[in-house]
């Protein structure tokens, strides 16, 4: 349990009769990037502030860098960065002023806090924004700006609570760049996060809800679970149309269309061929052209869909 980046077993948290955070057992090694995904309230942000050593446990053990958050919360603090969900810095102060008081609180000497602080605006390209007060910086730099001062005093281990959220493409596309060296240089990294296409970025992932871990492991673990509900993807100029003709066929769970296409999640138990062969008539008769009409891959939010159905199901 010793050489991991996190280690948990048992974690678990409750507030009054409400159980937040449900047994759950981690373990991520160093230079790792583990997601934890889970929807609103799943326990995502609970479980990280246990793991940081910042809210008490209710049972269970945690060890980060190897040190017992639960005993030694002080000491495993030193180790590792946080960055917390939403904005955490002071919105009045300079880049620069957040990062230097940022640097005294976790102990640096006063000119090791500049030699730090320099740094840091230099790696993460802020340094000619470093007098700018922080809460008008753009909500990517500001992204940036808490990524860096959780790094002033290079921690081991460092946990990302939904860090790139209202952050647009481009500028999220950058911080994963940034995330993918910290995890180069040996850092292990926890990441929370509410955007499906980042969950492929993750060497590992666990899947949240109710406060317990629900599905874990590589993408491509995922990707291979089976499906309880095959999918069969139509496109065409008029895929609107035959969703509204689809919804009450008995084989169709839902039909979503999105950009030309109209991804259907067949019932359980049905057979992907019948259906196509059935959609197929049922267009030509309402006169709705197809372009084309297949069995569909499931993509992960697909299989997350279906693995939180089967947890609710429970
Ligand atoms: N201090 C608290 N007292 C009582 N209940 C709490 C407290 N903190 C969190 N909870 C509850 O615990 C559950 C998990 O909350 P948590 O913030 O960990 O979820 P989350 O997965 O981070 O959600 P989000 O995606 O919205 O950030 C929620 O139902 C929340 O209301
Ligand atoms: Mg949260």
């Amino acid at each position: 349990m010793n050489d991991a980046a996190i280690a948990a077993r048992g974690l678990t948290r409750r507030f009054g009769r409400f159980t937040a955070v449900d047994h759950i057992d981690l373990r991520v090694a160093r230079g790792e990037v583990f997601g934890l995904l889970g929807a609103n309230g799943a326990g995502k942000t609970t479980a990280i502030r246990m793991l940081c050593g910042l809210l008490p446990v209710s049972e269970g053990q945690v060890r980060v860098a190897g040190v017992d958050t639960v005993r030694h919360p002080r000491r495993a603090r030193a180790r590792l960065g946080y960055v917390a969900q939403g904005f955490a810095l002071y919105a009045e102060l300079t880049a620069e002023e957040n990062l230097l008081l940022q640097a005294g609180l976790y102990g640096l000497s006063p000119r090791e806090a500049r030699r730090r602080s320099a740094e840091v605006l230099a790696q993460f390209d802020l340094t000619p924004l470093r007098s700018h007060a922080s809460g008008t910086l753009p909500l990517g730099f500001q992204r940036r700006l808490s990524l860096a001062a959780a790094l002033l005093h290079r921690p081991e281990v460092l946990f990302l609570d939904e860090p790139t959220s209202g952050v647009d493409p481009a500028a999220r596309q950058q911080f994963w760049e940034v995330i993918y060296d910290l995890a180069d240089q040996g850092i292990g990294i926890l990441v929370t996060t509410h955007y499906m296409d980042e969950t492929a970025f993750c060497d590992r992932l666990a899947l949240m809800h109710a406060g317990r871990i629900v599905a874990e492991g590589t993408p491509e673990d995922m990707l291979a679970r089976p499906l309880p509900t095959p999918m069969v993807e139509l496109a065409g100029p008029e895929v609107r149309a035959l969703a509204t003709q689809l919804a009450e066929h008995a084989a169709v769970r839902d039909a979503i269309p999105h950009a030309g296409r109209l991804r259907v999640r067949l019932a359980p138990g049905s057979s992907p061929a019948a259906a196509l062969d059935q959609f197929a008539h049922l267009a030509k008769t309402a006169g709705l052209h197809l372009d084309s009409a297949a069995a569909a891959r499931p993509d992960l939010e697909d299989i997350f869909v279906a693995v939180l159905e089967g947890a609710a199901g429970e």
